[in-house]
């Protein structure tokens, strides 16, 4: 069959939640993706920031491919070594105490909603405790996690959602503070929001839920599923803040490709006791083998050093774009986690990008997302502004 009868019998067999783009996807190699007829695409958006090393990793590829032989799943009524391996970097990364694996970024915010919960449960023993969450903020497609994701147009069609969470602006401590009340047990939010459109939290808006959370004993819940893992330059993005959440959720590139995601806790935070939650999949050998290698690999290929040295000149060129196009109306970002506003929507921007061989994503209708690997370099930055301009230019607008 050729790409245009797989995208027909696709249409016949998917459940239609995504418009996707008409390309079939078939193999990849270091930073750039080949489709089914053998077109190459330089790859600014890694799976939606999932896949860190680049594609075809022979080190990361030989890790799986060893548990694959050995041992692929096993109950969690069981330890395992990898999943052993795969906490100990993780919690050491992190600087945190406890972790849950789970199988996706939603399941790790269903994990910390619970944790939440069951916290301020154990503290009073009523069920009404409130969680805070931001406006714009995205934290995935389960019932649970689309009641914390502050956009009304994900969840219209799926009320009621869970009770008792209210939303503050991002970046306004009064607005949260002015929702806290005795029933707070958490407040959650994004360092960067991602999807929402590429906005870092200001370093005193992170301080003051701080100091807020530790006045009123509250728990702070960073989601880090798409700003961590190395993305802003440091292991999490709230490092760059000087401050440690008490549960932290992490997926996307934790794995590269292997679904694994977690909630961590520290201290206190980790309220949840046996019987109180679970799950078959999560933290199994293949996918903790694969998330162990992933913070080898960071650590032997300096992935941080590189994301920030390519950070800094993919800011800096966005920049220079952005000052001489009259369309560009923002850039903003942090490592290689950036966004390019536009004063009308990308999508033709996206489309003819794929024409030239550049795969690109949006955040909202206005935003362009930069999401490489995270061993982009600076000649793939280049490779990516010069196919950018040019689709720019394609979609009718004009520098
Ligand atoms: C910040 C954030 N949280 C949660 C999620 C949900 O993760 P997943 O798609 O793995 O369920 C996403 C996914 O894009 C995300 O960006």
């Amino acid at each position: 069959m050729n790409s245009k009868e797989y995208i027909e019998e696709a249409e016949q067999l998917l459940l239609h939640t995504y418009n996707r783009y008409q390309i079939v996807l078939d193999r990849g190699e270091g930073m750039y993706l080949y489709d089914l007829d053998g077109k190459k695409y330089l790859d600014f958006c890694a799976g939606i920031a999932v896949f860190a090393l680049g594609y075809r990793n022979e080190a990361f590829n030989s890790a799986v491919k060893a548990q694959v032989d050995k041992l692929v799943h096993t109950s969690n009524y069981y330890y395992n070594v990898p999943a052993v391996n795969a906490a100990e970097k993780l919690l050491k990364a992190a600087h945190m105490d406890r972790v849950f694996f789970t199988n996706s970024g939603t399941e790790a915010i269903e994990g910390a909603i619970k944790t939440a919960r069951k916290y301020a449960f154990k503290k009073d023993g009523s069920t009404d405790h409130e969680i805070i969450a931001m406006n714009h903020s995205f934290h995935g497609r389960s019932m649970g996690a689309l009641s914390v994701t502050g956009n009304p147009k994900y969840q219209e069609a799926f009320r009621p959602l869970i009770g008792n969470i209210r939303f503050a602006d991002f970046n306004n401590l009064n607005s949260v503070k002015a929702l806290v009340n005795e029933k707070t047990c958490a407040i959650l939010l994004e360092p960067v929001q991602g999807e929402g459109g590429i906005y870092p939290a200001a370093p005193e808006f992170i301080q003051g839920l701080r100091r807020l959370c530790d006045e009123k004993d509250i728990l702070l819940i960073f989601d880090e599923i798409q700003c961590g893992m190395g993305r802003t330059g440091t292991m999490f993005a709230c490092e760059y803040y000087g401050v440690e959440p008490d549960v932290m959720t992490v997926a996307k590139a934790l794995g590269c490709g292997l679904p694994v995601g977690a909630f961590l806790c520290k201290g206190r935070a980790a309220a949840l006791e046996a019987g109180d939650h679970g799950s078959t999949y999560g933290g199994n050998p293949l996918v903790c083998a694969a998330a162990s290698k992933v913070f080898d690999l960071f650590e032997e290929l300096h992935i941080l050093d590189n994301v920030r040295e390519t950070g800094a000149y993919l800011a800096e060129k966005l920049d220079e774009l952005a000052a001489r196009h009259p369309h560009i109306t923002d850039r903003r970002g942090r490592g290689l986690m950036q966004g390019l506003e536009f004063d009308r929507p990308v999508g033709g921007i996206i489309k003819a990008a794929l024409d030239h061989g550049l795969i690109l994503i949006s955040a909202g209708t206005d935003v362009i997302r930069f999401l490489p690997p995270l061993v982009a370099k600076k000649e793939h930055v280049d490779e990516m502004l010069v196919k950018l301009e040019e689709s720019i230019t394609d979609a009718g607008l004009n520098g």
